[in-house]
């Protein structure tokens, strides 16, 4: 594989153009002789609040800064409304709120206003506000008003252009006590667009507080606080096996104090304060613990529950020894809420938050690139954790940012961001691994070419990265491309080259998404042996199999020209097997899909026969080969 191959080009005459063809590849495969096991966990996911991942992303919350933050311009994403002879002027309320997390509120102060002249407050949403025909969106607000008696506040979805009210409902504010109001609206056969904003007025003079404003669309599985539908069904198609959360930097904080600090982001949304995150924008928290793990349950992924290990990323650690005790504390609390009985401390806590059933857990890691520590305190920090877990919860793996001294770690988390050469390079990686140190956790990788999404070029830097994985999958237990989402708006992105597309209204996956589709979706559970002759320094492959039932072979042809190549299936027998082959290419690796374009590269499905084990394929220029053998 490491000779780059000859392209032998026949000259067209007619159409003066060259078809060209690398030398032929055998590929000799021995179905029915194992060479190493193959993990059922290789493809998860790795997740982060970066890139408006679950605020203004996944997470389906529809209003943008429901908690009425403000800067020297004023409420963010907030507007004041004065229609017809109306006036109004909104203030934040810093000493009056409805809860100890959230002690402000937004101000709407009305001094003039009737039914045909309203006043109040608008909301832009997270770059618009995607409304659908027929759908019912479910809203709740905290208030409380000066008013003698109920104040109706009226509440609509508005198209941008047309001034067309989609969706309305209305609710009477009474008193001067904060009490949580809830409402329902419902579209109608309206075109979906996300042109469109929300509108909250009143018809009279009157001083209203609010907070905590919240509109949610129909979400997955209909979970309250829930998850946009049409992601998590492009998530569901990975088949992924396990989630890494939650993160990454967000984990880590800018500072120890705006970590995942995960008891601030459990129970009502009214009791958690929001926070920084080091991806330059405030996160709701909505996506707190329970959401992760109810998320993993939606998808049937295995929770992989990162744990704040002392370092945060502006440079402040904590000690090991007693200043890192607290932490660990916190560490081992977060995993009872996670795993405990209705009968300890935060598993009952975790009941009272509408999950009394435990989740199942085996993976916890320990901080994040804990390389960066530049007091180098990760080998204290993490033997104090892993004692601390181990003595308490003996049956977690626990994974390692990077190599500890002192210490064996069950599995270490290596991390790959490269250019399409360099993962080529990366797909050799593991071949000489020691197998008898540490499983190894690829948790962050991604071949970074193509923004906001990978192009075809990253997608085939991706293929073949993950044909190694795979060939090494007895030591690579585990591994997730990183950042997972990107919404594609201005503004949106704070680092390229993420895997999947959105806006308020559409989502699609790049190149680089549809290859990991593909390749999760047939995963044998051992390698097979297998050689390779004439290869260049451009084809990849692996193959997996599971006996009796199926063999999978990935191919992947990154260069310009076909790549013929002939194939034999030792083993298979002298009759015939059908065979289903997917295929993603492109015309060049610059290709890609956008979110106007989604569905330029996407895998084509066909049946073949294996005839008497042998198969005769070319592949096409930059393309991209799963081919599922059923060997029943
Ligand atoms: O995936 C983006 C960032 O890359 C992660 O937050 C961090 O762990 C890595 O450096």
């Amino acid at each position: 594989m490491n000779n780059r191959s000859a392209i032998i080009c026949l000259v067209t005459t007619l159409a003066a153009s060259a078809l060209c063809a690398q030398a032929p590849v055998t590929l000799n495969v021995e179905v029915s002789r194992p060479k190493s096991a193959v993990s059922p966990m290789l493809y998860g996911l790795m997740t982060e609040e970066i890139n408006y991942s679950y605020d203004g992303g996944l997470y389906a919350e529809l209003v943008r800064n429901r908690t009425f933050r403000s800067d020297w311009t004023g409420i963010l994403n907030w507007f004041v409304i004065e229609k017809g002879t109306a006036s109004a002027k909104v203030t934040v309320d810093a000493k009056d709120g409805p809860s100890a997390a959230l002690p402000n509120s937004a101000r709407l102060e009305v001094t003039r206003a009737d039914a045909n002249s309203p006043a109040g407050l608008l909301n832009e949403g997270y770059w618009g506000i995607a409304v659908r025909p027929n759908s019912r969106y479910t809203g709740s607000l905290f208030a409380k008003s000066d008013s003698p008696g109920p104040l109706p506040v009226r509440i609509a979805l508005v198209a941008d252009q047309s001034g067309q009210v989609l969706a309305k409902a209305s609710v009477a504010v009474s008193g001067s006590a904060w009490k949580e109001y809830k409402f329902e609206m419902q579209s109608g056969t309206v075109a979906a667009s996300s042109e469109n904003h929300l509108e909250m007025t009143i018809d009279r003079p009157a001083t209203l507080w609010l907070q905590l404003v919240s509109l949610f669309p129909p979400t997955y599985k209909s979970r309250p606080n829930g998850n946009r539908i049409d992601i998590m069904e492009k998530l569901a198609a990975m088949h992924p096996a396990f989630l890494r959360f939650p993160g990454g930097n967000y984990l880590e904080g800018g500072r120890i104090d705006t970590r995942f600090d995960w008891k601030k982001m459990i129970g009502p949304l009214v009791d958690r304060p929001t926070h920084p995150t080091t991806w330059s924008y405030h996160s709701t928290d909505g996506m707190g613990l329970l959401e992760y793990l109810e998320w993993c349950e939606d998808l049937h992924m295995q929770p992989l529950l990162a744990i704040y290990g002392g370092y945060s990323l502006g440079g402040q650690v904590v000690k090991p020894g007693p200043d890192l005790d607290p932490y660990v504390q916190e560490g081992l609390e977060e995993i009872e809420y996670v795993t405990g009985g209705t009968g300890t401390k935060w598993g009952a806590v975790r009941a009272r938050d509408g999950h009394p059933a435990p989740f199942q857990l085996r993976y916890v890691e320990i901080g994040n690139e804990d390389s960066f520590d530049r007091a180098k305190t990760y080998d204290g920090r993490y033997a104090q954790f892993y004692k601390a877990i181990k003595a308490k919860y003996p049956n977690l793996q626990v994974i390692a940012t990077m190599p500890v001294n002192g210490i064996t770690p069950d599995i270490i988390d290596d991390h790959y961001y490269k250019r399409e050469q360099g993962m080529f390079e990366e797909a050799r990686h593991y071949d000489n691994t020691g197998r008898n140190g540490p499983k190894i956790f690829v948790g962050e990788w991604a071949t970074r070419e193509g923004t906001p999404t990978p192009n075809f070029g990253a997608a085939l830097g991706d293929a073949a990265f993950m044909t190694g994985m795979e060939r090494n999958s007895d030591v690579v237990i585990m591994s997730a491309y990183a950042p997972l989402f990107v919404n594609v708006n201005p503004g949106g992105m704070q680092w390229s080259s993420d895997l999947i597309g959105y806006d308020a209204l559409n989502s699609y996956g790049s190149p680089s998404y549809y290859a990991q589709v593909m390749f999760a979706s047939c995963l044998g559970d051992e390698t097979v042996e297998s050689n390779v002759s004439g290869g260049g320094d451009k084809f990849f492959y692996s193959v997996t199999a599971s006996k009796g039932t199926k063999v999978c072979l990935k191919l992947v042809n990154a260069a310009s020209a076909a790549q013929p190549l002939a194939i034999t299936l030792g083993g298979l027998g002298a009759g015939t097997h059908t065979a289903q082959l997917d295929m993603l290419k492109a015309n060049t690796t610059w290709a890609t899909n956008t979110i106007t374009n989604p569905n330029r590269i996407v895998p084509a499905r066909s049946k073949l026969t294996v005839k008497g084990g042998r198969l005769e394929q070319v592949l096409p220029p930059y393309s991209i080969q799963v081919l599922a053998i059923d060997l029943k």
